[in-house]
């Protein structure tokens, strides 16, 4: 039976919008009539998943992640250092042995309010880290723990969840390493962040969200770095066995990932194991992470590449380096990570959803900024997580829904325990990374190239493609989906599935 969407809808309003201990009413603050922000009167306060139990004797990894501006130099001197935002003082790398819980403490110092999206992370709906919809959003000065089991393991990143095009922009990203999935050990593990920065001449940001980007491919940066290093080479064991864990955490640009002067496999997609894959080009959107192994040449001194071939020219964008004195390690052959712990779905009794992605004219008639009483602006948009204008549709439905709830109903409601089909159709000229927020699904059909079935939590519909991901629901609660071309994010790419 086809499932309708739109015939789930939200009964309780949600989104109180409080700061500095002052809950805002609609009508109280001068909102432009038929915009409801917030329910007036008692009761209405918005009500979240309740966050997990943690056992007593959990593993604990304690992490203190401060989301402030600092300066990093970007551009080699005399270029100036940029004012990026960032968790720590260095590029953000936390790591895990499987089973052991995260404890992070997120220090919001921004001058906005913020959350953590853990992406990827199959995690109990309370730390998912959406405002409005999983949690409150971390106001200016606040702080808030997220603690949770991460199942799997593999490789993740985590990043804000609302005015992503400047928070992320403008760096705030750090990587999520779960250990424990290698059958044969690597000499070097090495984490590669791929991403562009919109910066001018003297390492200033430059305008992250343009109408032009938004309503096509994306705003481009134009300084494309590894690591926030242009072309860096990274010395490696010479003839060692290599693990790269490559991350696309640009907001717009897609990578297809090759790698010159040695053979390479893919052996994990985002995160997850894939049976070793030789490597040609791996295509890679917005959000989405390959995990190669390779064996470097025994000559101290050779170089391989990291090649992207997406661009007219193929582009190195990172080198690796024998160094030292080789390793003698037997002949290779690339070893398979073990085996995922996900549910796999049962394609044969599934229900379908089809998903539509089109363009969509719809202004979003937003009232003017909030003046808050503490002065400091806020802008009716940012409560709502978009830009002011929409672009993108899901299913003729652009983000927020036409109705005077802050947030939308869910576009479908899945059946705890259940196997769904989501066939992603794409009806517009442009590629979307599609994110599916609270489950990994398989990627198992096109209308227009073979599959490799993998696991995935965003993978790539490429114009007039009609792509088939089935999963088990089995994680409840209110999760979004959206396009991680975060313009299109932002500019109405998004909505809300809900499993029970
Ligand atoms: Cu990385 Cu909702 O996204
Ligand atoms: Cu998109």
């Amino acid at each position: 039976m086809p499932i309708i969407p739109g015939q789930n809808s939200i009964s309780r309003r949600r989104a109180i919008l409080s700061l500095g201990g002052v809950v805002l009413s609609a009508g109280g603050l001068g909102y432009a009539s038929g915009h409801v922000l917030a329910e007036s009167g008692k009761g209405a306060q918005q009500t979240y998943p309740a966050a997990p139990d943690m056992p007593a004797n959990a593993k604990v990894h304690a992490e203190s992640l401060t989301a402030i501006q600092r300066s990093r130099q970007l551009v080699t001197p005399p270029t100036r250092a940029t004012d990026i935002l960032s968790y720590t003082d260095g590029p953000t790398v936390i790591r895990l042995k499987q089973g052991e819980w995260l404890e992070a403490t997120l220090n919001n110092r921004l001058h906005e309010h913020t959350t953590i999206h853990w992406h990827g992370i199959r995690l109990p709906n309370a730390m998912d880290g959406v405002p409005y919809l999983t949690q409150k959003p971390i106001m200016p000065g606040e702080s808030f723990v997220y603690r949770f089991q991460p199942p799997d393991t593999g490789t993740f990143f985590f990043h804000p969840h609302c005015n992503t095009v400047e928070q992320l922009g403008r760096g705030l990203a750090g990587v999520l390493v779960i250990e424990g999935d290698e059958t044969r050990p690597h000499d070097h593990d090495l984490v590669c962040v791929y991403r562009d920065w919109r910066i001018d001449a003297v390492g200033r940001f430059q305008p992250m969200m343009t109408d032009a980007g938004a309503s096509k491919a994306g705003t481009f940066g134009n300084h494309r770095t590894i690591n926030d290093q242009v072309q860096p080479v990274f010395k490696v064991p010479a003839g060692g066995d290599i693990r790269v864990r490559f991350l696309n955490v640009d907001m717009s640009r897609v990578v297809d990932l090759g790698v010159t002067g040695a053979d390479a496999w893919v052996i994990a997609t985002d995160g997850n194991q894939l049976p070793p894959q030789k490597l040609k080009a791996w295509r890679l959107g917005p959000a989405m992470r390959a995990d190669l192994t390779l064996r470097m040449p025994k000559e101290a001194g050779t170089r391989i590449q990291l090649v992207n071939y997406y661009a007219a020219q193929p582009i190195v964008i990172a080198e690796l380096e024998a160094a030292d004195t080789p390793l003698d390690r037997p002949d290779f052959a690339p070893a398979p990570l073990k085996a995922v712990a996900i549910p796999e779905p049962d394609i044969d009794s599934a229900e379908t959803f089809q998903l539509r992605l089109s363009a969509s004219s719809s202004p979003a008639q937003l009232p003017a900024d909030l003046v808050m009483p503490d002065g400091s602006i806020q802008r009716y948009a940012d409560a709502l997580c978009l830009a002011s204008k929409t672009f993108w549709a899901f299913n003729g439905q652009p983000w927020p829904n036409a109705s005077h709830e802050v947030l939308p109903p869910p576009l479908v409601t899945f059946k705890r325990g259940r196997t769904y089909i989501i066939e992603i159709i794409n009806q517009t000229p442009h590629i979307h990374p599609i994110h599916l927020h609270g489950h990994t699904f398989k990627v198992f059909a096109s209308s227009k190239n073979d599959v490799i079935p993998h696991w995935a939590d965003t993978t790539i519909v490429a114009p007039k493609e009609r792509l088939k991901i089935a999963f088990v629901a089995d994680n409840p609660g209110d999760w979004m989906i959206h396009c991680h071309i975060i313009e299109h994010q932002e500019t109405g790419m998004m909505g809300i599935y809900r499993v029970v």
